[in-house]
């Protein structure tokens, strides 16, 4: 499939009326009702949002893209010349690194998103490499800028001296890999104004903040770029030599979580209930899924619905005898990779208000009075 025009079966349209959830109304910051994604791909209605700055009105007429800086052969590109350059097509899970902060106990600062800042899309664009060989990058340039055409002036601290343009240092290792996109289809049709148009960059396997929407300039430069995005926002605590260090955020790390029951529905004792979910990893393959229905006590092996595919998330069911006793039951999934590594239980305090990927409790009610009928 990688690498060819094929598009997947169409089954995306049956839930393109559930509508997203507003976390923040403008800018825009939309999560996607989780408990409805069914479908392997995300319809574009469902697709989360995440915009720090108002939606920017692109021209496709008018639209260029510049890849200037410190490269050989600087130049700009139309958006027919654009599409008119050899294509690829891909699956790639985008997941907001502060997807399910609403799990931080106690609450933090931030969007509170719960389980649907993360959706997943085939997307159809130039490999970022075509461009960069074109452009003849050279050897010592050691990040690439992806700029796009937003522009406003930060809320939170520190606030940067005037307004900016949201932007993102890819180094130079990841932005040459044949997945890394300059995208502009998403499962089949031009991207939406929300989700970038006329061009956006598609980072597989690093959190969303890296593919960048509404893109206007692909810079090289030969030393890290120390914007505002990546220092003071989407980055983390690391260790130098026994020193904490500030480092931006990248790999999207492994995660699962459960999309039905919803936290605190009420199911009915002694039936079968189908738990249901997805899991995603970032530079490695979802190798095992399994669930637990008492809290973590125990855990059985949940059976996939999709193959593996690098970057993409897999579905995945586990069918649940609910217990005959009454009470509340707190269920988990958790996910291991091709590594052997496990969804660690709890949250990395060195990723602060970001990088939520431990297992997710989901508190039910089982109860006579409750259990309407799954769909
Ligand atoms: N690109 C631009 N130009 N402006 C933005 O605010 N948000 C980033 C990224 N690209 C952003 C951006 C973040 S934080 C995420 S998670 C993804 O876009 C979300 O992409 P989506 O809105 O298509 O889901």
């Amino acid at each position: 499939m990688e690498g060819s025009k094929k598009h997947y079966v169409d089954n995306t349209a049956q839930f393109s009326s559930a509508g997203l959830i507003i976390r923040q109304k403008e800018p825009k910051n939309l999560e996607a009702p989780f408990d409805r994604i069914d479908s392997y791909l995300t319809p574009a209605e469902l697709f989360y949002i995440r915009s720090h700055f108002p939606t920017p009105n692109l021209d496709s007429t008018s639209y260029q893209l510049r890849i200037d800086g410190a490269v050989r052969r600087p130049f700009s590109l139309s958006y027919e010349e654009l599409r008119s350059m050899r294509s690829e097509t891909r699956v790639a899970t985008l997941e907001c690194a502060g997807n399910s902060r609403v799990f931080l106990v106690p609450q933090v600062q931030g969007a509170q998103w719960e389980l649907g800042a993360v959706s997943n899309a085939e997307w159809t664009g130039v490999p970022l490499r075509a461009l960069l060989e074109r452009a003849d990058l050279p050897e010592d340039a050691c990040e690439i800028v992806l700029e796009g055409a937003d522009r406003g002036t930060p809320k939170e601290e520190p606030v940067p001296p005037h307004p900016i343009s949201y932007a993102w240092g890819l180094p130079r290792a990841k932005a040459i890999q044949p997945e890394v996109l300059i995208a502009y289809e998403m499962n089949g049709r031009d991207l939406s104004r929300d989700h970038g148009f006329p061009v956006r960059a598609i980072v597989p396997g690093h959190y969303g903040m890296a593919s960048v929407k509404w893109l206007t300039r692909i810079q090289a430069v030969r030393e890290p770029f120390h914007g505002y995005w990546q220092t003071s926002d989407y980055a983390y605590w690391a260790s130098m030599d026994g020193r904490p260090v500030r480092r931006a955020l990248g790999e999207m790390k492994l995660k699962s979580e459960i999309g039905r029951p919803r936290v605190y529905e009420t199911l009915a004792p002694n039936r079968i209930y189908t738990v249901s979910g997805a899991a995603w990893a970032g530079e490695t393959d979802v190798s095992e899924i399994a669930v637990s229905t008492d809290g973590g006590q125990t855990w059985a092996e949940a059976e996939f619905l999709d193959p593996v595919r690098r970057h993409a998330w897999r579905r995945w069911k586990f069918d649940w005898l609910t217990p005959k006793k009454p009470g509340k039951y707190t269920l988990l999934a958790r996910a291991k990779d091709a590594g052997g590594v496990l969804q660690p239980d709890e949250h990395d305090q060195h990723y602060g208000v970001y990088v939520i990927n431990h297992s997710l409790p989901i508190e039910v009610f089982v109860d006579d009075s409750g259990g309407s009928p799954q769909p």
